[in-house]
């Protein structure tokens, strides 16, 4: 998988997707992670990517030209699947929608800054926005950093242990069962029998329990999800 990000901070997403589970994932060739600078796409001389609002609202606007330049030059190379959009008023991410995400070959993400980008760049280029979670914060970077780590692990061969991530919370809806390693008694706190009976089917159906009783007291609303 491809993805494309662009943006006017690149250095603030280099360090978190240069690390462990999603760098290994880069150096095995199973994502390639693009960052563009915004401003490299810029034609004037101060390279600038933002102007004031029409309707003098506070705040300054991203600008149309230098990100259609962007994404139209990456058009230009191959098709994209979906061009997303990190916005506070975007359609909240969830796992689902991670899933799903993972089974693409190429997307670019566009990171908002300031008050945001010229509603015509929403209307004519992007195909999709994404919040990722009802806060505002200080630009996409973070949120696009959020997304692509939580899709690049999807991808069959990040994560060595290819069960790993069908057992996650979310997956079917449902939070994951409290993990436990040794020692089996600290200070007189105990892990449950059950996981160390070597029953593999009680062991199993204690998990589910657990997953459910979790999930109906913590988030009930995802029991309510299709
Ligand atoms: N940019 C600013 N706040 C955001 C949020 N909550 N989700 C996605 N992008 C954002």
């Amino acid at each position: 998988m491809r993805i494309d990000i662009i943006t006017v901070l690149p250095e603030l997403l280099k360090g978190p997707l240069d690390q462990s589970i999603i760098k290994r994932a880069q150096q095995k060739g199973i994502a390639e992670i693009v960052i563009h600078n915004l401003r490299d796409y810029t034609t004037n001389k101060h390279k600038t990517v933002d102007d004031y609002s029409f309707g003098g609202d506070a705040g300054m606007v991203m600008m149309i030209e230098p990100i259609d330049r962007a994404i139209s030059a990456l058009k230009a190379e191959r098709n994209y699947d979906e061009i997303i959009y990190t916005s506070p008023d975007g359609v909240k991410y969830n796992q689902k929608e991670a899933n799903k995400l993972a089974t693409f070959k190429n997307i670019i993400i566009l990171c908002g800054h300031y008050k945001g980008i010229d509603q015509r760049i929403r209307e004519h280029l992007i195909t999709k926005e994404i919040s990722i979670g009802d806060y505002v914060l200080t630009g996409g970077e973070l949120a696009a950093a959020i997304i692509v780590d939580s899709v690049v692990r999807l991808i069959p061969g990040t994560i060595s242990d290819e069960t790993s991530a069908l057992t996650d919370s979310f997956q079917d809806n449902l939070l994951a069962p409290p993990v436990y390693t040794r020692p089996s008694e600290y200070k007189g706190w105990k892990v449950p029998d059950v996981l160390l009976s070597g029953n593999f089917k009680e062991i199993e159906k204690w998990k589910e329990e657990q997953s459910y009783e979790r999930t109906k007291r913590l988030r009930p609303d995802l029991l309510d999800e299709d």
